[in-house]
């Protein structure tokens, strides 16, 4: 145990017990800061300096460009684990034996379907709906057809809604592509293992063979494996957030959809490739762009730049960078706003605005235009980004309930008027 933070406030000294993780992260607990000073209280917007638990399950350190799922280096995972195996590991906590991941596939094939009148609250919405509203609300849907999954208690209740989950949310997924597509609505089928169902259910069609691209399986397993965790980054925090309370499970994974929606967050990805599109457009003036994203008065921010946490190289964007040029090479795919992202990345390394700031590239730089090599539309994007935050979603939501974590519930400082008498409406 380390020795104690001490605190001086208004002249009083509080001794404050110190959290060391276990890779030497330092936390200053104050579960008893209020009681003890009389109502005195921590602030900090965004949550920027503020743990808001312990977690075993994802490791990173933005300075040094680290990222570890249960302590697995995510370059190893990324080559050489499928995505179930990393969905299992983070989950569960251990990487599975052959006998564990068969049970899981075979467990996850029983319940790949959905309720068919699900198909009636996906006929509601029109073709111009965003893939991730669909989605978030289909998510919250499921509950009316799987009652059993809301109040788990016990580990077994627990499993089978992590199961459920796992295996209805990709066919959602799919349905809600092809919705918008006018294409009817595919199940795939229970051959082919998780991530290539997945890519069939899209893009199967009628009357033609489905022929599985291997290079595109390889790319497409290995993407979801990147976003499979981020430990508490916006919409794993809203899962465990509404989970607290204890909300079941799939309507605490449609809140994090809806988090993971946002332009500062996953919808970054579809939000880059709008970008890189309008730079194209603009000729490639890249530097316009890089003016924009530095001006004060403008709005605009170089979308797919920055993080929270990685104040260094995000490790992500190095492998799917590198990706990004084996998978559309492979491909025979020339995308010119490849070309010009890289000229971005370059020339915003090189200015002293990012450089002082430390933003480089994220998670969603590259990720759109493989995506887009692999033949999903850019509204589809976000929705990719989900399915690879599944499991993650899933482990911090289940860390949480199993370490009978508090509802979240933070404090404010109040800054409103003081008490005032009511006016009648004729005096105001
Ligand atoms: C994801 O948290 C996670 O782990 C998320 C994620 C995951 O896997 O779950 O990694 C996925 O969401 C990646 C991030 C995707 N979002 C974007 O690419 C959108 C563009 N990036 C930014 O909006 C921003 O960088 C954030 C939201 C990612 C982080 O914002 P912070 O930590 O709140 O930083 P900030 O807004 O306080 O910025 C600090 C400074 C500011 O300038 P000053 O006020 O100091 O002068 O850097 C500037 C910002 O204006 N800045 C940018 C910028 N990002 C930060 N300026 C221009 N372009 C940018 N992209």
């Amino acid at each position: 145990m380390a020795e104690n933070a001490t605190l001086v406030l208004q002249g009083k000294k509080y001794e404050l017990p110190v959290t060391i993780g276990t890779e030497g992260e330092i936390g200053i607990n104050i579960k008893s800061l209020r009681a003890e000073s009389g109502g005195a209280i921590t602030l900090d917007p965004g949550y920027k300096n503020t743990g808001s638990c312990e977690s075993a399950i994802t490791f990173l350190d933005g300075e040094k460009s680290i990222l570890r799922y249960r302590g697995y280096a995510i370059e190893d995972l990324a080559e050489k684990a499928s995505f179930l195996e990393v969905a299992y590991l983070l989950i569960f906590g251990e990487l599975p034996t052959q006998s564990e991941l068969d049970k899981l596939n075979k467990d996850i094939k029983k319940q790949a379907y959905l309720d068919d009148d699900l198909k009636k609250i996906l006929d509601g919405f029109p073709k111009s709906a965003h893939p991730m509203g669909v989605l978030a609300s289909m998510t919250s849907a499921l509950v009316a057809f799987n009652p059993g999954s809301v109040n788990v208690n016990s580990q077994e209740d627990m499993y089978n809604a992590i199961i459920k989950i796992l295996a209805k949310f990709p066919i959602l997924v799919a349905w809600a592509f092809r919705k918008r597509n006018g294409w009817p609505l595919e199940y795939g089928d229970g051959s082919s293992n998780y991530v290539n169902n997945i890519l069939k259910m899209m893009f199967d069609m009628p009357n033609e063979k489905y022929e599985l691209n291997p290079i595109v399986s390889e790319a497409f397993n290995k993407l979801l494996i990147l976003h499979a965790d981020h430990e508490q980054n916006c919409s794993a925090s809203t899962v465990r957030m509404v989970g607290s309370s204890h909300a079941g499970l799939f309507v605490s994974i449609s809140a994090g959809i809806s988090a993971l929606w946002g332009p500062l967050h996953g919808g970054a990805n579809q939000a880059v490739v709008e970008m890189l599109e309008s730079i194209k457009e603009n000729g490639g003036d890249t530097q316009k762009y890089l003016a924009k994203a530095k001006d004060k008065e403008d709005p605009f921010r170089l979308m797919g730049f920055g993080h929270r946490v990685y104040k260094n190289f995000d490790p992500r964007a190095k492998i799917i960078k590198k990706s990004a040029d084996e998978v559309l090479g492979k491909l025979g795919v020339e995308d010119p706003v490849l070309d010009i992202a890289k000229r971005l990345e370059k020339e915003a390394l090189q200015d002293d605005y990012f450089v002082k700031r430390k933003l480089y590239p994220n998670v969603d730089f590259y990720s759109g235009i493989i995506y887009r090599a692999l033949g999903i539309p850019t509204e589809m994007f976000t929705v990719i980004f989900a399915i690879g935050r599944l499991p993650g979603w899933i482990a911090q939501w289940r860390e949480m309930r199993l370490r009978k974590e508090p509802i979240g519930r933070p404090r404010q400082i109040y800054v409103g008027r003081n008490k005032r008498d009511f006016q009648e409406i004729q005096d105001r």
